[in-house]
């Protein structure tokens, strides 16, 4: 989603932004924007549709600058266009404002205080930086007026404001949405993610919602909207577990799926010794001390929850839900005596799963945010917090935080069991099946060739496909057909395999791809006749079974793993389907449209 950055001090300001926005563009936009101000009179305004790349073709040798703010913008209130873009002006050129989130009561706003205004888009953010003006045009100071804008605003927000009167200061707020500080030697720099400024500092301060910061250089005064000063100090940002770039990889997506096996390995070295699941004592009590498990989440991350239910419930005997966040926020549950809520989330800052996340502090409940971003919101605010350890995950298509998380799930669920003595976990060694799960999943990498053609086979002119499954198999099918539509826009639909006898086989015709899942031994022969029964009307049916359930004629035989665990295989040649079907329909596959790495809007 929307991406900010900001810089104050530097000889070079837009380069520094451009760079910035370019390690933002992961999180997805449609247009991006800069201001810079040279301090000597002179400013910019540049900004494009479309990608980057347009935006820096823009940005000449004339446009010089020692501060400046940034932005991509993800469009929420009014179409990708140039007057939508940001950064936003008011109507005296004074401020220039870039936001990230969505302000609700804007149109109020705009009716009780613009009324002699025009406004030149149609956003949010333009009648926040025009309230900011008039307030200004009363007499009030640059950041008074910003304040009292803040304090009359509803809704989500990250803003850095340039008063074009003073650029030897940014202005800068957040409620909601992610802002961090950077604290550099005689500069300071303003991001939505620390990944976007670690060239320029790896000091960063977090701020907390409705708080104010004035930063010049070599100043950074954090307020509260009252003006209480806050004092915090700023903390080193590593990127460790991997690297952000490319490499020799034509996308993010096959990086990423292919260090899948390293990331397992990584989670074994972190959270097991000898063979042994140690886990942070405070997280051990938390789990123990639960009667309940709630795991909350959102898309692929939920996708890996519905896998953990069973981990958690066969190996520790906890009962446990899964939930998707944005119905949990809203929709009172009857809660157990004492739950946990586990928050499983790549980037840490899902909107969706920040608002559970105040709904649990209001009601005492305890939380543990399982995120692959240490730094991020949902990692600061629960009790606890646990690394996924996947390292950057840059394509929008999510593929090793979910093998870390499901990995991760089944850590706590064999740490937990063991802890509360149950048997089914002293039978299993999570160590032993998650190492046998990566090179598992290097075998089946080693595949993508023959997946490549079964893609081409399957989805060439295809507008439709179905993965179908039982149990396990289910589940990876819900995330597999999410993964294939999102990248390739094939319409797919993950199915229990049982139930499209009972209304979904009339979509079925000649043609029409099906993937099978069948890694349950329960359950194989039913799912094997579902195949067929699509297959007697026309489908063209894609087989992946496990070993020891292959029969002949199964186009791809998975090597076996427990059962608990078989979907960090059978996810495997989903993600590569997914991944072909949009590489060869010519899409660019990391950043697939309307959507967003970092989703920061409920
Ligand atoms: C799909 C995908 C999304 C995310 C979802 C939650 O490939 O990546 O469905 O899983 O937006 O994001 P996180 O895990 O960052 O909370």
């Amino acid at each position: 989603m929307c991406g900010i950055v900001g810089v104050i001090g530097v000889p070079n300001a837009p380069e520094v932004l451009l760079a910035g926005l370019a390690k933002l563009e992961y999180r997805g936009y449609d247009s991006a924007g800069l201001y810079v101000n040279d301090q000597a009179g002179h400013d910019f305004l540049v900004k494009r549709v479309g990608r980057i790349s347009a935006l820096e073709a823009a940005v000449d040798a004339s446009v010089q600058g020692t501060m400046g703010i940034g932005h991509t913008r993800w469009a929420t209130n009014g179409r990708p266009t140039l007057a939508n873009a940001h950064p936003h002006v008011s109507a005296d050129e004074r401020f220039y404002l870039v936001h990230n989130g969505v302000i609700t009561n804007a149109a109020a706003l705009q009716a009780q205080y613009l009324q002699g205004v025009t406004l030149a888009s149609d956003t949010d953010t333009e009648v926040v930086v025009q309230l900011i003006a008039v307030f200004a045009q009363t007499g009030l100071s640059a950041k008074a007026a910003f304040r009292r804008a803040l304090q009359l605003i509803e809704g989500s927000y990250a803003f850095c404001l340039v008063d074009r009167l003073d650029p030897s200061t940014l202005f800068v707020a957040k409620n909601q949405s992610p802002l961090l500080i950077g604290v550099g030697t005689g500069f300071n720099v303003v991001a939505s993610d620390a990944l976007a400024m670690l060239d320029q500092t790896d000091q960063f301060i977090a701020l907390a919602d409705h708080e104010l910061v004035t930063l010049t250089a070599t100043t950074v005064r954090i307020e509260a909207l009252d003006g209480t000063p806050v004092v915090r100090a700023p903390q080193t940002v590593r990127l460790t577990d991997g690297d952000a770039e490319l490499g020799a990889y034509p996308f993010y997506m096959l990086k990423e799926l292919n260090e899948q096996p390293t990331v397992l390995r990584r989670l074994l070295a972190r959270y097991t010794a000898d063979g042994q699941v140690q886990l942070p004592a405070a997280v051990l009590q938390a789990l123990q001390a639960a009667d309940r498990l709630y795991l909350v989440a959102a898309g692929t991350s939920y996708h890996a929850g519905l896998v953990g239910k069973p981990l958690f419930e066969q190996l520790a005997g906890v009962p446990t839900e899964v939930h998707l966040a944005s119905e949990f926020a809203y929709h009172q549950q009857l809660m157990a005596a004492k739950p946990l809520l586990i928050f499983l989330t790549q980037s840490g800052e899902t909107a969706d799963l920040r608002q559970v996340l105040l709904k649990a502090k209001a009601e005492g409940w305890p939380t543990l945010t399982l995120t692959n971003v240490a730094s991020s919101t949902l990692a600061r605010e629960a009790d606890a917090a646990l690394s996924l350890a996947a390292g950057p995950e840059i394509a929008v298509a999510s593929t090793k935080a979910y093998t870390a998380q499901v990995a991760l799930l089944a850590i706590l669920a064999q740490g937990l069991g063991v802890a509360q003595a149950q048997p089914a976990a002293a039978a299993f060694n999570v160590a032993h099946q998650l190492s046998l799960a990566a090179s598992g999943q290097a075998q089946l990498i080693d595949q993508a060739p023959r997946l490549h053609e079964a893609a081409q086979h399957l989805f060439t002119g295809a507008t439709r496909a179905f993965y179908i499954g039982r149990g396990t198999d289910w589940l990876v099918s819900l995330e597999a057909a999410l993964k294939l539509k999102e990248i390739s826009y094939i319409q797919a639909e993950g199915f229990a395999a049982g139930e499209l006898k009972h209304g979904t086989i009339a979509l079925i015709e000649a043609d029409t791809p099906v993937i099978a899942f069948i890694t349950d031994p329960a359950t194989a022969a039913h799912t094997r006749s579902n195949a067929a029964e699509v297959a007697a009307r026309g489908a063209q049916v894609l087989r992946i079974a496990s070993a020891a359930l292959a029969e002949p004629g199964d186009q791809l035989r998975l090597p076996d793993l427990d059962a608990c665990l078989m979907p960090l295989l059978t996810v495997i040649p989903a993600q590569l389907l997914a991944y072909f079907a949009s590489l060869d329909r010519g899409y660019d596959v990391d950043r697939p449209r309307n959507l967003a790495k970092s989703v920061t809007v409920e």
